[in-house]
């Protein structure tokens, strides 16, 4: 595998991987992301990885300076999953000047859920990702659905743009407890580790509770009962709630009942660890 850390190396190794397929990254691999690679393979072409953590995606309190950097390790693990080439940039090539243009994703899409907790979010998110996707010009990208909002906005983007790349989603790698994996996790002490797949537990809950309510205001109900089950573990819940799987907003009563439709999504803290999961349903 070949590692380049400027886009003119980049610019350079492309020609050579025609089809290419990108996993975007921020680092700190674990078995999810190797599964992303593991995809990515799959379609057959070459594999391409970034490493990069884009600050445009932090708020100001959050943990971009904490966020874990293992790029020697991560290296080593995308070799021995088979990507052909890692383009880890550092911030002076990926934003050279201020990155004053921006990618402003639809609101209705952008505005709820994480992008209500955590405001310019998925902006940055958009952002990096748009660079990343002019930068690399990939065929297809693979994403997690463990970010499953961040999903449905890079594949509008896609669509919106007419970029022509295949959004690949993949469903949420996940530790023996249901734990979903995720970088942060490693934030966690062992008693908080041992609590965590409770966040999961109670999506799958509200799951079970969409599945045979057919009142929205019910549902909203379970979804307020659970939020109150989780703050009395000790977490404190940005949401937990029940979407339609289409455009992320609340069910009608016509959505509720069929399978194939929802989605049920939550972050909550634990200590000073944000966790996010989600539930198809
Ligand atoms: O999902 C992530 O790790 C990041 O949001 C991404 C897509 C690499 C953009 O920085």
């Amino acid at each position: 595998m070949r590692v380049v850390h400027t886009v003119d190396d980049l610019r350079s190794a492309l020609p050579a991987l025609p089809g290419r397929t990108l996993v975007p990254t921020m680092g700190n691999l674990h078995t999810g992301h190797l599964a992303l690679v593991e995809r990515a393979r799959q379609t057959g072409g070459p594999v391409v990885a970034s490493v990069f953590v884009n600050r445009l995606q932090f708020g100001p309190n959050e943990d971009f300076d904490r966020y874990p950097r293992t790029l020697q390790r991560d290296a080593e693990q995308l070799e021995g999953a088979g990507c052909d080439l890692l383009f880890a940039p550092d911030e002076a090539q990926m934003y050279p000047r201020p990155q004053t243009w921006r990618v402003l994703p639809d609101p209705a899409l952008a505005g709820v859920l994480d992008g209500a907790a955590r405001p310019g979010h998925f902006e940055g998110v958009a952002t990096v990702v748009l660079k990343l996707f002019q930068l690399v010009q990939p065929a297809c990208a693979v994403f997690g659905k463990k970010d499953y909002q961040q999903l449905l906005l890079v594949r509008d983007m896609v669509r919106q743009f007419a970029l022509p790349i295949d959004i690949i989603g993949l469903d949420t790698v996940r530790d023996i407890d249901g734990l979903a994996l995720s970088s942060r996790n490693a934030y966690l002490d062992p008693v908080q580790r041992a609590h965590a797949p409770q966040l999961q537990a109670a999506l799958r809950r509200l799951a079970d509770a969409a599945s045979c309510c057919a009142d929205p205001s019910l549902l909203a109900e379970r979804e307020r009962d659970e939020m109150q089950a989780m703050v009395a573990q000790g977490w404190v819940p940005d949401y937990l709630s029940v979407r339609r799987r289409a455009d992320l907003q609340p069910p009608r009563a016509e959505d509720l009942g069929a399978r194939g439709r929802l989605v049920v999504l939550g972050a909550a803290r634990l200590g000073g660890t944000r966790l996010i999961d989600n539930v198809e349903c």
